[in-house]
């Protein structure tokens, strides 16, 4: 299995290019199944999950192309990718696939949508919590779906004539229980309404990514959401958005280690809240045309507290990574995570480093330390992971991270991107 290997101390300085969102590319590619068309995506990461994907959604018969890259274009550049489900083929997504990948459930929507039928297993639990799938029942139902779990799977089935357009309350915002309603909800005879949906900025992408392909929505970036069904789709063409969490993770790691980053292809608008709060811990953030620019110059860390929350709050995506930063910070940190009931699985890690973090309930206490050291630790998810990284940046002496299979399923060429701004990183293969 693969390690990363690095040596604390260095500034970060230079431009890290963020990639495509992972969160946005994948329910992006899901919508591919709304239509007999090609969907075209641009700017699609080169990740582990997005291969996963690709798989699942091979099972239900789309065709995939990659584009080639074009003569001097850079890596860092996304992939063009064509999906084309001109036949579905199959409308079960089987345990071995979607067990792997929380996100694989949603094909449920569009299947149901365009089938009227389908068998998708249930993902189960994770390291980061239960995460039920009770929101997608309800929210299927309430478009005239019938549901049934039979042995693991959910089966759903749509009257006759398919889904019709119904109120989606949901309990609490849930990113992927909106994606699917919604998208579910364009080829639903009448009109959906979702209260209470998430406004993740992922969520503004895939709309218009549907709106695009003829779907008919508006209140997109509001708490509701409405849709009036039409008949048919079609294809279109789709840039998925910079990467919002990658961007803040490497914000946090250049407040960490000091230096000046300008982060290009970042949009600010996509973590206010995170990079307002870096502010206050000390970093200087200024908006270019090209992107964000962090700089962190000789002053100390500032302990801050951070409430996190679904969008316009602080991400739960970057709660890892800011846990890591407040461990050198001067001060008592508090900060409390409402999304994910276990999502503190990185501060045993932290711990090896020196760190000192305290958890009660929701809230994780971090009281800052003048000097980390490195040491071997073990990833236990994807932000957990990179959470590691960041603070083996700032440790005394060498870091090895195991179980970097986790980093790979959401940042794309980690090593490669920090190493070229100063970072002494590396991959060890095996
Ligand atoms: C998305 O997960 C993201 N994944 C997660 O990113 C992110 O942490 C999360 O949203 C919150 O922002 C993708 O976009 C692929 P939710 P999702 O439904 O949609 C509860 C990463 O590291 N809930 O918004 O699965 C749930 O348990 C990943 O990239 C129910 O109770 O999250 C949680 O407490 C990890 N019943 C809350 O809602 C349901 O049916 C919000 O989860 C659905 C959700």
């Amino acid at each position: 299995m693969d390690r990363i290997r690095l040596i604390g101390g260095n500034e970060l300085n230079g431009e890290i290019p963020i990639s495509g969102a992972k969160n946005a590319a994948l329910p992006l590619m899901i919508a591919s199944l709304l239509t007999d068309e090609p969907l075209v995506l641009q700017n699609v990461p080169r990740l582990a999950d997005v291969k996963l994907l690709e798989r699942i959604l091979e099972n239900h018969g789309v065709d995939i192309a990659v584009h080639g890259r074009r003569r001097g274009e850079q890596e860092s550049v996304g992939q063009t990718m064509t999906f084309h489900a001109a036949d579905i083929v199959d409308t079960t997504a089987p345990y071995d696939l979607v067990s792997k990948m929380r996100a694989s459930f949603w094909v449920i929507g569009p299947l149901l949508a365009r089938c009227h039928e389908a068998r998708v297993s249930l993902p189960g639990g994770c390291a980061i919590g239960t995460r039920p799938v009770d929101f997608f029942i309800y929210g299927l139902e309430q478009l005239g779906a019938s549901i049934e779990i039979d042995e693991g799977y959910v089966v759903a089935k749509a009257p006759k004539g398919g889904l019709i357009g119904g109120l989606v309350h949901l309990p609490k915002v849930s990113v992927g229980a909106t994606h699917t309603i919604m998208m579910a909800a364009t080829l639903a005879r009448g009109v959906t309404t979702i209260e209470n949906a998430a406004m993740e900025p992922e969520i503004d992408n895939v709309a218009n990514c549907l709106i695009a392909m003829g779907a008919k929505i508006s209140g997109v970036g509001t708490r509701t959401i409405t849709i009036e069904g039409v008949e048919k789709l079609h294809g279109a063409t789709i840039d998925v958005i910079p990467d919002r969490i990658e961007t803040g993770t490497f914000a946090m790691a250049v407040a960490m280690t000091g230096g000046n980053v300008l982060l290009s292809g970042a949009r600010a608008e996509h973590l206010q809240s995170a990079l307002d709060i870096l502010g206050q811990v000390g970093a200087t953030i200024t908006n270019e045309v090209n992107g964000i620019r962090v700089q962190r110059n000789g002053n100390g860390l500032q302990a801050i507290d951070a409430e996190i929350d679904p969008f316009p709050g602080f991400p739960t995506d970057l709660q890892a990574q800011f846990m890591a930063l407040m461990t050198r910070a001067d001060g008592v940190s508090h900060i409390r995570e409402t999304i994910f009931e276990n999502r503190y699985m990185h501060v045993a890690e932290l711990a090896r480093f020196g760190a000192d973090i305290k958890v009660d309930g929701q809230v994780a206490t971090v009281t800052g330390v003048p000097q980390l050291k490195g040491a071997q630790v073990m990833a236990t998810d994807l932000r957990a992971s990179v959470s590691l990284v960041i603070a083996g940046l700032a440790a005394k002496g060498e870091t090895v991270v195991n179980r970097i299979y986790h980093l790979d399923r959401g940042f794309e060429r980690l090593e490669d991107k920090l190493s070229r701004c100063g970072a002494e990183i590396e991959r060890i293969a095996g």
